[in-house]
Parts: C-alpha cells; sequence; structure tokens
C-alpha cells in the first residue's frame, strides 16, 4: 500500500515498462519507491501500446550498437524471472536502398558499427533477400543484411513480469489511477500530488512516456518534441508455412507515403495465425498528445497494405486488428533518446531523472538500471552523454 506519511526514496512518476524496470533495479538497491501511474498498469494508451516490439543489434551509430549489445544481459536477468519467453529470437533482417537513411538509420553505416564492433551479420544481395525471406518485387539494387540475434519482444510478459516482482517486493508500492497534478519542494523533499493524495520522496524519476509534458510542465520546463501516433496491422496467413522474422524496409519515400515499413514474425502470444506489419511514418506528426485518437490513420494502412499485396508472399493482404501506439520523439532526425537530469533552474533538479524521448523497448531493462542508477548516485556508470541533450530539448516555461 502507498503511504501518505512514508518519506520514499524514489517516486516513479509513469508505470510502464521503463517506469516498471526503474521500479525493479530500485528494489534491488533496497530503495523505499513508489510508482503512480495516471490511467491503469499495462494500459494501451502510449509508447507500448502493442504486443510486440523489435530488439536488434543494427544501428548506424557504433554507441547504439553497443548500448543493444550491453542490454543483452539485463534482459537474461529479466528472463529468468519468468517462465514465457520475452524474446522471440527471430534475427532482423534490414534490407533496401542502400542509400536511404531513415529513421533507423542506413544500411551500409550499421554493417560499419557492427565490423567495427565485431557482430556477426550476413550480406545479402536483392536476390537473396527474395529467395530466402519470402518478399517479392523488390528493386534490384536493394541490399540487406541478416543479423541473427534480433527478436520479437513479448511486450506483454515484459511489463508483466516486472509488475509481478514489483509487486511481490516490499520495497515497491504501486498506484494506478494516479495523475500528478502538483509537484513541490521544501527542504529537500519533494511533494507529489494526485488527486486523491499527496506523496513525499527525496528523489524523482519521471517516465510517463508520450505524457512527459503533463509533468515537467508542473516543474515550469516542457521537452520539445513531436508525437507519432503509429498504425499497425496484422494480415492473415493465406500460407501456413510462410514466416518471416522482424524486418525492416528502407525505401525513399514515394508521393506522400514516408515508404518505410516493418514487420514481425507470427508470434505465439496474439493473433495466432496472422502477420503484423505497421508503417515506420506518420502522415502527419502531431504536435500535443492530446490530439492522438486510438483509430489508425485509413491512408497509413492502405499504404501498408499496398506494400504487403506487392512485396510480401503468403499474406492477404486486407489490414485487420488494427492498433495505434502514440510515442514522443525528438526533432532531430534520428529520433535520438533523450535522457537527463531536470534543468538547474528546477528547483532540485539534479535529483529528477527524466526518460524524455525515443524508441526504447529493445533497451527497457538496461534503462531501468540506468534511471535508477540517476536517482539514486546522481549519476550513472553507463556512458548517456550521447542522450545528455536537457540543454537542447528542454525548454523554461
Ligand atoms: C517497434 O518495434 O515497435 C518498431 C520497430 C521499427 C520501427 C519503429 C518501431
Amino acid at each position: 500500500m502507498a503511504d501518505v506519511q512514508q518519506v520514499y526514496d524514489v517516486i516513479v512518476i509513469g508505470g510502464g515498462p521503463i517506469g516498471q524496470a526503474s521500479a525493479y533495479h530500485l528494489a534491488k538497491q533496497q530503495a523505499k519507491t513508489l510508482v503512480l501511474e495516471q490511467y491503469t498498469f499495462k494500459n494501451q494508451l502510449g509508447s507500448s501500446a502493442g504486443v510486440s516490439r523489435q530488439f536488434r543489434i543494427p544501428y548506424p551509430d557504433q554507441y547504439m550498437v553497443q548500448m543493444a549489445l550491453d542490454s543483452q544481459p539485463y534482459w537474461d536477468e529479466l528472463q529468468a524471472l519468468s517462465s514465457v519467453p520475452l524474446r522471440d529470437t527471430v534475427g532482423t533482417l534490414w534490407f533496401g536502398d542502400p542509400e536511404v537513411q531513415s529513421t533507423e538509420g542506413n544500411i551500409k553505416e550499421a554493417m560499419d558499427s557492427m565490423d567495427a564492433l565485431g557482430v556477426p551479420y550476413t550480406a545479402l544481395t536483392c536476390e537473396q533477400i527474395e529467395a530466402d525471406y519470402r518478399f517479392s518485387n523488390l528493386p534490384e539494387h536493394y541490399t540487406g543484411l541478416f543479423q541473427a540475434d534480433g527478436a520479437s519482444i513479448n511486450l506483454p510478459a515484459t511489463i508483466q513480469t516486472l509488475l509481478d516482482y514489483n509487486q511481490a517486493s516490499e520495497w515497491v508500492s504501486l498506484l494506478e489511477e494516479s495523475p500528478v497534478t502538483d509537484i513541490q519542494r521544501i527542504d529537500g523533499v519533494f511533494t507529489v500530488s494526485t488527486p486523491s493524495a499527496s506523496f513525499q520522496a527525496r528523489k524523482l524519476i519521471i517516465v510517463p512516456g508520450p505524457y512527459v509534458n503533463n509533468v515537467t510542465r508542473l516543474l515550469h520546463f516542457q521537452v520539445d518534441a513531436t508525437y507519432w501516433n503509429m498504425s499497425s496491422a496484422y494480415f492473415k496467413k493465406t500460407d501456413p508455412t510462410i514466416q518471416y522474422p522482424t524486418w525492416f524496409a528502407f525505401q525513399p519515400p514515394a508521393g506522400a507515403s514516408g515508404n518505410q515499413f516493418y514487420g514481425f514474425p507470427e508470434v505465439s502470444w496474439d493473433h495466432p495465425g496472422y502477420i503484423r506489419v505497421a508503417p515506420d511514418f506518420v502522415m502527419t506528426p502531431l504536435s500535443d498528445p492530446n490530439q492522438a485518437t486510438q483509430e489508425p490513420n485509413e491512408q497509413e494502412l492502405a499504404y501498408t497494405a499496398e506494400w504487403v499485396r506487392n512485396n510480401m508472399q503468403g499474406l492477404d493482404p486486407t489490414p485487420c486488428f488494427t492498433s495505434t501506439c502514440l510515442v514522443a520523439l525528438s526533432t532531430i532526425a534520428n529520433k535520438e533518446m533523450v535522457i537527463d537530469f531536470a534543468p538547474t533552474y528546477v528547483p532540485g533538479g539534479k535529483d529528477i531523472a527524466i526518460y524524455a524521448t525515443g524508441w526504447a523497448a529493445k533497451f527497457i531493462p538496461l534503462l531501468g538500471e540506468i534511471l535508477s542508477q540517476m536517482a539514486l548516485d546522481g549519476s550513472t556508470t553507463y556512458d548517456i552523454s550521447h542522450f545528455q541533450m536537457g540543454h537542447k530539448f528542454f525548454k523554461a516555461i
């Protein structure tokens, strides 16, 4: 039970996967922790919506390849707590126009980074991609790579594993339907108010996904971000033998279509007999998360269905079981993660660790460690210099 009298070591604002992973690591450090979630745990209203996410090693930047490698032992540690496989290791297939720079990066640059770090992968020609992976009608100049450690993350099982651990822990209290309405700091202690009660803590971790500015504005600053309400659909298998790895198609925009798509294998934990394919673009980015609806964009789904019809074998190109996921992204080209302390003009800013923007599912357990260290120690042993960009993206209001 949450305790209004207690001064917690840390209040985690945001009970999604990264918030739960932060609480998990705080509990391991025996830090008294309260997690506040504005909706219900496991809700489908933020960036963790949807049932699968890609785990991958290829990145154009060596530090990101290294981070993906470094996150593996953290996944293994979490896996030891669950009888359900958290990652279905089917490999990562990247293919497309070798010149294209996407939000995922560039195929050749990713090969160079993996070469530099000794990560094994197979380089592929267009013929090999079509023959071995069941894609069709690809332009001849397309190239690709296959990296065997890529996986489909079972997101519901990952969240459940963290939630089960935290619920059982004497160090963690969990409160749902508790939006934060006010934050004050007096004599080195934060008072965090919700509609039903106020709670006190020495440190804060702010990790509410796309709703980050609803919290930071209580501290008189906001994160400069754009919001993507991303569409996704399942496609029925017409060939029961068909299977795909996790994949991403690097293509130049075509007219109004961003023309980049990604997908998953058939997964045991959702819609068996169907395969999920999604566009990695939005027709209209949002300036505020409150503009999002849970309705996928029809045109984005139509482009995705056209891609499936033209380029994937063994699937009925009718989108089924559609969904959306809402993510806050930084306004730089590669949509880098932003992880930092609150600005120094915020009272107690150094005692507030923030995960502000970015695609992070593949790093969930490692980010929990990083944020818990930032909160407890005022620094992290992990090199986050590439993500510490609050000076650029946190703006006083
Ligand atoms: C995902 O795993 O959700 C994802 C993969 C590639 C691009 C965007 C999102």
